[in-house]
C-alpha cells in the first residue's frame, strides 16, 4: 500500500508529516533560495517545500527533476502504474503555470543535471527519484556536493533495511556527515554538514497543523 496524500488539491506521494516536514523546511529557508528536487511527479513536495517560503515571505526557486516518462518506469521509481505518471507532467505543467509557482522543470534522469550547478550553491536538496541502491548512491554522490555548507538535504523512503537506507549509509561511509531521521516520516532523513538551530528546532517537533498548512491525508494505493 502507498501512501498518498492530498494538499489544496494536488496529490502527491508522501505523508502527513513528510508534507509538516517540507513546509518547515521551506519556512526556514534563506530568502532567494535555490532548491532541488530530485522525484517531482505532480509536484506535491516541491508545492510544500514553496508554500512554506511564501507563508515565511521569502521568495525561493526549486529546480524539479524528474524522467516523466511513462517509458521509462522502474519498479523501483515508486510508481507502479504507467499511466498514473503519463498525464503526471501536465499536471506538474498545469500547477506551475495555474498557480503561478517558481518550479523549474528539468525533464530526465537526474545523472543529466548534476553538473549544471555549481557546487555549494544550493540551500536545500530533496531526494525522492528512483529508489534503487545504485542510483540513490549516484544522486547522493552527485548532488551532496552541490549543497552550502549550512545547507540540508532530505532524502525520502529511507525505511530501515531498504535500498535507500543502506545506499545512504554507505555514502555516510565516505563523507563526513550527520545524519537525522525524521519522526513520523516515510523514512525521511535529513543529511547536513551543519543544522543551524532554527532548523534543529523545528524538525523535533510533531506534525502541528498550521491554518496555512492544511493537509488532508488518505491512505489508498
Ligand atoms: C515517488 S515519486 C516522487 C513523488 C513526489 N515527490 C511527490 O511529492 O509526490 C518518484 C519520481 O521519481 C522519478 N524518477 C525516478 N527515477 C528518476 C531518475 N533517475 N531521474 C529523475 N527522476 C526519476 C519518477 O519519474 C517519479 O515521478
Amino acid at each position: 500500500m502507498a501512501t498518498t496524500c492530498l494538499v489544496d488539491g494536488i496529490r502527491g506521494h508522501l505523508n502527513k508529516e513528510d508534507c509538516v516536514q517540507l513546509f518547515n523546511m521551506g519556512k526556514n529557508l534563506p530568502d532567494h533560495a535555490t532548491v532541488i528536487e530530485i522525484g517531482s511527479l505532480r509536484g506535491l513536495s516541491s508545492y510544500m517545500i514553496y508554500k512554506g517560503t511564501k507563508q515565511a515571505g521569502k521568495s525561493c526557486r526549486i529546480f524539479c527533476i524528474d524522467l516523466w516518462d511513462p517509458e521509462n518506469l522502474t519498479v523501483e521509481s515508486g510508481i507502479p502504474d504507467k499511466y498514473i505518471l503519463d498525464d503526471a507532467y501536465n499536471s506538474f505543467l498545469s500547477l506551475i503555470i495555474d498557480r503561478q509557482l517558481p518550479l523549474i522543470p528539468l525533464r530526465g534522469h537526474s545523472d543529466m543535471f548534476a553538473s549544471c550547478f555549481e557546487k555549494e550553491s544550493i540551500d536545500f536538496i530533496f531526494i525522492d527519484g528512483d529508489h534503487s541502491y545504485a542510483q540513490t548512491k549516484h544522486d547522493l554522490e552527485n548532488y551532496f556536493p552541490l549543497l552550502k555548507k549550512e545547507g540540508v538535504c532530505y532524502i525520502h523512503d529511507c525505511m530501515y533495511k531498504s535500498n535507500v537506507n543502506i545506499a545512504l549509509y554507505d555514502f555516510s561511509k565516505t563523507y563526513k556527515i550527520k545524519i537525522k531521521s525524521l519522526k513520523n516520516t516515510h523514512g525521511m532523513f535529513a543529511i547536513m554538514n551543519y543544522i543551524p538551530a532554527e532548523v534543529q528546532k523545528d524538525m523535533d517537533k510533531e506534525a502541528i497543523l498550521s491554518p496555512n498548512c492544511l493537509v488532508q491525508v488518505d491512505y489508498d494505493t
